[in-house]
């Protein structure tokens, strides 16, 4: 078995074409905090990878702790590849609002966690939860925007656009960015 990186929660390995992904104790947290948040966050992992209505990796098992088994995506990150395809922001649109449209919030929208085979596959659904809120579905783009400028800088204006282009479809779509717009509000009050 292969370690394949250890991100900011979880140490992946890669055995065949298996992806295993442990969440791994956090020496900052306490002990009791550590293994409810990692079991609440593998769970919920689990139970959205069943649910999720666009491509993400087949889930093959877990142990309900901290360990998930799933299928090994062989593809490139939409980190890496965005900057010179930047129409690719309206698929993620179009499967966004599928998410949404099925009461998923992913709660990490960065391109980090979508990777592109044939086509997106979104992972990483540690922080997902079910809500058919308009707000919350505000906050999940408000979030993507914020990874579009601080990782995808020079496109980062296009990308939106095409995204939105993608987004569109979604159910409640006015309602959404009439929130959304107060939600970035909201965000640079903060910054000030
Ligand atoms: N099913 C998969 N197929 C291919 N690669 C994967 C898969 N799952 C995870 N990876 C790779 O491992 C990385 C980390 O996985 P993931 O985002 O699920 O964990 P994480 O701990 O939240 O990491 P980070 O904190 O870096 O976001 C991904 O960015 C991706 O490169
Ligand atoms: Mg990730």
């Amino acid at each position: 078995m292969k370690e394949l990186t250890s991100g900011a929660e979880a140490t992946i390995f890669l055995d065949k074409n298996q992806i295993i992904k442990k969440r791994v104790k956090k020496n900052y947290r306490i002990e009791e905090i550590d293994s409810v948040l990692r079991k609440s966050r593998t769970r919920r992992e689990a139970k959205i990878l069943e649910k999720i209505p666009v491509k993400a990796p087949k889930i093959l098992g877990t142990n309900k702790e901290d360990t998930i088994q799933m299928e090994f995506i062989n593809g490139k990150k939409v980190r890496d590849v965005l900057d010179e395809n930047v129409s690719l922001a309206e698929e993620i649109g179009t499967k966004v609002a599928k998410i949404h449209d099925e009461g998923i919030i992913h709660g990490d929208l960065t391109t980090s966690n979508m990777i592109l085979k044939e086509e997106i596959y979104f992972i990483d659904f540690g922080l997902s939860f079910f809500s058919e809120k308009v707000e919350d579905k505000a906050v999940d783009i408000h979030l993507l925007k914020q990874a579009l400028e601080s990782k995808h800088h020079k496109v980062a204006k296009k990308a939106f656009e095409e995204f939105l282009k993608g987004y569109k479809k979604a159910n409640k779509f006015k309602e959404i960015m009439t929130r959304f717009k107060i939600v970035e509000e909201r965000g640079r009050y903060k910054k000030k």
